[in-house]
């Protein structure tokens, strides 16, 4: 098979390798489109918590053909960006008609995190307000179109006019750019928002928490620009705010009865026509270096998926 294989962190290429083989209670996967995500950016830049032995393939969600014909999805880790990955029988998971395979590799991480987060964590109401931070990437934009479908309204936040158009096309009630989110967001919200999603930290996560209402929300999603943000406790103090924390991957390790639950609501939603997930830049396998380099330099709008 073909595989994109990372001999020496920092560096991915695609080369002819052996196929794997399934072991006990796994199937092999057909691999039809390959998701790209924040966190295979950073296996590869050896950044990332945990740090597989060289050399490793990276690529943690699929979608793909089981040797039944079943068009599944899978969340596999590593392996991913290849022809054929094994993958325990219990996470290929049957995918509807609606979703095409880029669409359906692209679809767990960033739809289920948005749908954890905003109603397990951050009990979203219908009829409140939502700031998607990072509106334009791959889990703000999800939380777009999930915070819609929970009936309330969005305003997102990116930082150029294409990423901005993104969000408005997800369904985004209004868009801005990053450079006065606190005034922007009050003025939009009548005097403060009820949820803010952060993706991003750094700089914005300041402006961002003022933003808040009476009671708001701050949900602590990830760290895209790479900076861990220190909060002042007083702006949590005042107006009874809360920041709320959101490990959707440990939950869903820990809980995997309550994750295939989450993601089975979410394929019903698109199979109903509730939710259409943002169709994702398709590229070759054989540029995964290319598009790495574009997801940690922001030039990514939403998701890419890889065909191999
Ligand atoms: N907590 C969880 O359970 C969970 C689950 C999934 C993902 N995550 C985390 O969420 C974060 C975002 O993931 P994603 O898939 O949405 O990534 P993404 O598609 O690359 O989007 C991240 C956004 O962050 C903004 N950004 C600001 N500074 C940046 C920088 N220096 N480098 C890259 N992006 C920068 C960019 O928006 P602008 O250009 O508009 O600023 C970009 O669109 C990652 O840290 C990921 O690990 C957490």
């Amino acid at each position: 098979m073909r595989a994109a294989i990372c001999e020496k962190l920092g560096s991915v290429a695609v080369t002819e390798t052996a196929s794997p083989v399934p072991g006990p209670g796994q199937v092999l996967v057909t691999v039809e489109a390959a998701g790209v995500n924040y966190v295979d950016a950073l296996f590869v830049q050896g950044r990332y918590q945990i740090k597989p032995p060289l050399p490793f393939v990276p690529g943690s969600e699929v979608a793909g053909t089981l040797p039944s014909g079943e068009r599944v999805l899978a969340m596999c880790g590593l392996g991913g960006f290849a022809t054929e990955v094994a993958v325990p029988a219990a996470s290929a998971v049957p995918i509807p008609d609606e979703l095409d395979f880029p669409r359906a590799a692209t679809f767990t991480q960033s739809y289920c995190t948005a749908l954890f987060a905003l109603r397990d964590r951050a009990a979203l109401r219908p009829g409140e307000s939502v700031l998607v931070l990072g509106a334009g990437g791959g889990v703000g934009l999800a939380a777009v179109q999930i915070a819609k479908a929970m009936g309330a309204r969005v305003l997102a936040a990116a930082s150029t006019d294409g990423k901005q158009q993104a969000a408005r096309d997800a369904g985004a009630d209004d868009a801005i750019g990053t450079a006065d989110v606190k005034t922007a967001a009050r003025a939009w919200s009548d005097g403060g928002v009820d949820v803010v999603y952060d993706p991003v930290g750094g700089a914005l996560a300041d402006p961002a928490l003022r933003s808040l209402r009476e009671r708001g929300r701050y949900v602590v999603i990830g760290f895209a620009s790479g900076d861990i943000p220190s909060l002042p406790l007083n702006q949590v103090l005042l107006r009874n705010r809360a920041i709320v924390g959101v490990d959707w991957g440990a939950w869903a390790m820990a809980n995997p009865e309550a994750q295939r639950a989450l993601l089975d609501e979410l394929l019903a939603m698109v199979a109903k026509g509730d939710l259409t997930p943002v169709p994702p830049r398709t590229a070759p396998l054989a540029s995964v270096a290319e598009v790495l380099d574009d997801l940690l330099n922001r030039r990514v709008v939403g998701k890419v998926a890889l065909l191999p």
